[in-house]
């Protein structure tokens, strides 16, 4: 049985209980709305760790004042049952007010890291994704904590993170589960409509088809964007926010492809931006 858990209190004493048993935890933090692509990682999470703990918290403080906050998709009850079916302990569900009561003023910032990609057109994004997962860490102790490729760029954020300020935590890393038709798999998916819905797929045909010109010996990172842009326009609803070729490490732009280097994009459907990114390796 999944227990819900709303206060950091009583999730502290779960932990206490399974660290004096000589259990090991696993955490796999999310803002809920979950799908396969999350439950994959509370699957892993789930062979590798005794005791399986799933944040549900829409984190007020990574959305920009025009960002989709309050559109974006809440079901706890929902989320509960795919937890449960996917064999988690407990989902820690706190309230913005347990997570950032009055006169909280203190804030993890990765620098340098955070600045190009999706922190070019989200500033403020990943101080508040460090600050919660941060905070997340410290509350639930765990011994390993889960996260997808699919948010590239968090993942790198993430791990520098935990090397930085010493965290004794494993971060393990998840690939990214899509759709048949390619499209990866994210809460926001569910906000498009059905004709831009039908053109997202876009974004991974585009991936693919750099990583293929990549095979053929293209090295040119500005050859390889535009024929991603070319790629993109096809999808006559969406609005190219990024496209970037860079070390998959560093996240430092590259001018020729050496190495194992990161794809990615972002697009905006009318409000809903999505991402995707591959690694390639030249
Ligand atoms: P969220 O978007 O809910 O994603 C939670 C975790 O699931 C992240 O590690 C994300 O990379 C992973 N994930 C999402 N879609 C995936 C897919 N299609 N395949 C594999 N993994 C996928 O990322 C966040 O929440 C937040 O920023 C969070 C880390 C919870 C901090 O608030």
């Amino acid at each position: 049985m999944t227990r819900c858990i709303q206060e950091i209190v009583e999730l502290r004493s779960v932990v206490q209980n399974a660290k004096a048993a000589g259990q090991s935890v696993g955490l796999v933090p999310t803002m809920g709305a979950l799908h396969e692509g999350h439950l994959s990682l509370v699957r892993r999470a789930r062979g590798e760790n005794d005791v399986v703990i799933v944040s549900v918290f829409v984190n007020p403080t990574q959305f920009g004042p025009r960002e989709d906050f309050d559109r974006y998709p809440r079901d706890l009850a929902r989320d509960l049952a795919l937890c449960e079916q996917a064999g988690a302990d407990a989902v820690f569900a706190p309230s913005a007010a347990e997570m950032y009561p009055p006169g909280f003023c203190t804030w993890v910032n990765v620098e340098g890291l955070t600045e190009g990609l999706c922190g070019r057109s989200r500033p403020g994004h990943f101080r508040g994704v460090c600050t919660v997962v941060a905070k997340l860490f410290n509350i639930c102790q765990p011994d390993r904590a889960y996260f997808g490729e699919k948010d590239a760029q968090q993942l790198v954020v993430v791990k520098r993170m935990v090397q930085d300020l010493n965290f004794p935590i494993e971060i393990v890393p998840c690939s990214t589960v899509r759709e048949p038709d390619g499209l990866a798999m994210s809460s926001r998916n569910m906000l498009l409509t059905r004709e831009q819905r039908q053109q997202a797929p876009m974004l991974y045909k585009a991936l693919k088809e750099a990583e293929r010109l990549i095979k053929t010996g293209v090295k040119d990172t500005t050859a390889l964007k535009q024929a991603i842009a070319t790629v993109l326009g096809e999808a006559s609803l969406g609005q190219v926010d990024y496209i970037e070729i860079v070390d998959a490490e560093t996240l430092a732009p590259m001018e020729t492809v050496w190495g194992e280097c990161l794809i990615a994009l972002a697009v905006r459907f009318g409000e809903v931006r999505l991402i995707d990114n591959i690694r390639v390796t030249a």
